[in-house]
């Protein structure tokens, strides 16, 4: 499978982050992964334009379960793709936390991105009360059962494992813990949409750098990354994509 070193920019970002855009495009003309950034929908065009022709691919960072309707503030998935995005992040841990999104909405989301031709990039993790109540692979086997579409495929499904204490703390996991849950994700992927699950890429997100990336990637069932903060500039996400491209 080719792996995916995604960037989620969360509420960051205006037209003058285009020439980050660009730095990146040039640092890293022809990845041997994918490379995919997600910045607020408002950019998704102006990057999709800037990124045309190039390895570069452009996603959202949620959407509305239905196509169109009375939504006022919200996006559709066929929107989004309209604009130039062909993945969404769904059931990030802030949506989860900021908006009440529950497994069944980020479900509901998720078909509705697969619907439009999106890749559902589908988030799952664990608090750090979850995790030292010994709960983590209980919680992320709920999330897998609760928000991902049992009719997904390798090719419009990928999966993000970011525990929530990680994300933005500078704090990442043991390898042996990112590794533990890797492989416990692959099989509950399988009893959940079948061989399929083989194929799903399986990032790990949450304070992703270019100094951890390389033994990150190392490991087993370790398909990408989602990368918060090091996303918005090239010069740190430039590195992180070359460190995936020769794992
Ligand atoms: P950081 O890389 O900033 O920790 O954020 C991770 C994340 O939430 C990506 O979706």
């Amino acid at each position: 499978m080719r792996k995916l070193a995604a960037g989620n920019w969360k509420m960051n970002g205006t037209v003058a982050s285009l020439a980050e855009v660009q730095a990146l495009i040039a640092a890293q003309p022809a990845p041997a992964c994918e490379m995919l950034l997600c910045p607020p929908a408002t950019l998704i065009s102006a990057i999709a334009t800037a990124a045309h022709g190039s390895a570069l691919m452009v996603g959202a960072q949620g959407c509305h379960a239905k196509p169109s309707g009375a939504h006022t503030g919200d996006l559709s998935a066929p929107m989004l793709a309209d604009a130039g995005a062909s993945h969404v992040i769904l059931g990030h841990s802030e949506r989860r936390a900021d908006h009440g999104e529950t497994d069944a909405q980020v479900r509901a989301k998720a078909e509705a991105a697969q619907a439009a031709g999106l890749v559902a990039i589908v988030c799952v993790g664990e608090t750090e009360a979850q995790r030292d109540a010994g709960e983590t692979l209980a919680v992320i086997g709920a999330q897998i059962d609760g928000s991902v579409p049992t009719t997904s495929t390798a090719a419009n499904l990928v999966i993000a494992y970011e525990p929530v204490w990680a994300i933005g703390t500078g704090r990442t996991p043991t390898l042996s813990q990112i590794a533990e849950v890797h492989a416990f994700l692959r099989a509950r992927l399988a009893d959940h949409i079948g061989a399929q699950a083989a194929q799903v890429r399986l990032l790990y997100g949450g304070s992703v750098k270019p100094s951890n990336a390389a033994e990150i990637f190392a490991l087993p069932d370790v398909d990408g990354a989602l990368v918060g903060g090091a996303s918005l500039k090239a010069a740190d996400f430039a590195p992180i994509v070359a460190a995936l491209s020769a794992a």
